[in-house]
């Protein structure tokens, strides 16, 4: 079938993982308790916080502030929603051109400056009008994912 089965057991804190799945990239990101917390203060910022969007849905499963079934880890298709470039890591917080002074890290688009969030979730008033794709997966151990 099209499922993949990926295993995440060298995947550190704050580290991202590419595996294709259906001729996408899905990023499985290792997201550090510091970087889980600072998720929280991006909500106002944010074009749809709550993944409520049905035009473009996020599982029941991934509904929720970490949009994961496990907070730890993030899985996400690793393409734009505007024009399907692949956004970069811009994990570190702080500072850095073309991103807010309170960045606390996420993703950049580089073809028109979509900006996303550490859990996918794209900044309002950006080109890109929703988060990024949760794929269908579900975790067959504590180290070995399904996605598919
Ligand atoms: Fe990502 Fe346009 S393709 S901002």
């Amino acid at each position: 079938g099209a499922a993949v089965e990926v295993d995440i057991s060298a995947v550190k804190p704050g580290e991202k993982l590419t595996v294709e799945w259906r001729g996408k990239p899905v990023w499985i990101v290792r997201r550090t308790p510091e970087q889980l917390e600072a998720l929280k203060k991006n909500d106002p910022q944010l074009a749809d916080p709550a993944s409520a969007r049905t035009a473009y849905p996020t599982p029941e499963y991934a509904k929720n502030p970490a949009r994961s079934i496990k907070p730890e880890y993030l899985v996400v298709v690793g393409i734009c929603s505007h024009l399907g470039c692949s956004p970069s890591d811009k994990f570190v917080a702080g500072p850095q051109p073309s991103l807010p002074d309170d960045w606390s890290g996420g993703f950049l688009c580089p073809c028109h400056g979509s900006t996303f969030d550490l859990a996918g979730r794209v900044f309002k008033n950006k080109p890109a009008p929703d988060n990024l794709e949760v794929p269908p997966h579900m975790y067959l151990s504590d180290t070995k994912l399904l996605i598919g």
